[in-house]
């Protein structure tokens, strides 16, 4: 069976991931990252999950803050006050052991083995880059939810050009890009695509993420591209259980940093080689493209199902 982490900053659409994560994977650990709330509460948010479905899933907490920016405010606007719905008490503490520690040991004691699914900013997969570079080179795969490359019609949700977890570290997810790691990519372009509706969660039986996905589910109703819930990060989950519902393609990717289109995902738009070429000599990443809903829904909620 597949061994995964999964990098998080553990909010609504994320519960949803791991969970599914934990039901068809297994999921060795959890490392938290600044981002939907602060790597303090994802660490208490992720004990809570596990305590929950009672799952001796090992919690490790990973950086504060991204790499070069001020840590942008938490979004609990979309995801509540504790980034979780803000239904529980959250009994657990924000003590954990080294998250970035933990990603190094751990690729590096078993080459080719461990798939990390980042569904958060990227700053842990960056340091750990740094740290190590043969992390590129050990992991089987990283699966990101992230970025937005304007198919479908889908652009940015922080700007028009630039998607929350990539917006929220623009440095680090450019430091990702440009390894040499295999990398899938899962970006607004079909996330966006695939929504739950309330009732569909509540057929689910699951108690937990019926309770925390009301607020997130009363956000998505105001935003006008969303007919019901957008259950992005789950979707790193759905493309490794069946990658053929996907379309892909083999694309070199670069962030934009700074100015208006910080945060922006950017792939080469023909085969020129440009007089100054940002993409010279990087490895093609797989970017999913197009999605067929209904076989994703159906997976997740058949799965999901108590
Ligand atoms: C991403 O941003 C977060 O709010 C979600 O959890 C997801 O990872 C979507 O842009
Ligand atoms: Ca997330």
């Amino acid at each position: 069976m597949r061994k995964i982490i999964i990098d998080t900053d553990i909010g609504v659409d994320d519960a949803f991931a791991v969970r599914y994560g934990s039901l068809v994977f297994d999921l060795i650990g959890i490392t938290t990252v600044n981002g939907n709330c602060t790597a303090n509460m994802a660490t208490q948010n992720a004990k809570l999950f596990c305590s929950h479905y009672k799952k001796n899933i090992k919690v490790y907490k990973g950086a504060s803050r991204p790499l070069v920016e001020p840590p942008s405010p938490p979004s609990f606007d979309i995801h509540g006050k504790d980034g979780l719905g803000g239904v529980y008490d959250n009994p657990f503490d924000d003590k954990a052991p080294n998250a970035i520690e933990y990603l190094i040991n751990n690729v590096k004691e078993n080459p080719g083995e461990i798939t990390v699914i980042a569904i958060g900013p990227l700053t842990n997969i960056a340091i750990a880059l740094n740290l190590y570079p043969d992390f590129a080179k050990d992991i089987k795969e990283l699966v990101i939810m992230g970025g937005a490359f304007g198919f479908n019609g889908h652009n940015g949700n922080m700007s028009h050009f630039a998607e929350f977890n990539i917006y929220s570290d623009p440095h680090a997810a450019d430091i990702v890009m440009q390894s040499s790691m295999p990398i899938t990519i899962l970006p607004l372009d079909v996330t966006n695509k695939v929504q739950i509706t309330a009732k569909e969660v509540a057929n689910t039986n699951d108690e937990f993420l019926k309770n925390i996905s009301k607020f997130y589910i009363d956000f998505s109703l105001k935003q006008k591209i969303f007919h019901d819930m957008a259950v992005h990060d789950a979707l790193t989950i759905a493309y490794l259980v069946n990658p053929q519902a996907f379309t892909t393609i083999k694309k070199p990717c670069r962030v934009i940093t700074s100015g208006i289109a910080k945060g922006q995902t950017v792939i080469p738009r023909d085969e020129r080689v440009a007089p100054n070429d940002c993409f010279l000599g990087l490895k093609e990443h797989t970017i999913c493209i197009d999605v067929d809903v209904n076989a994703v829904k159906e997976h997740l909620l058949n799965t999901l199902k108590i």
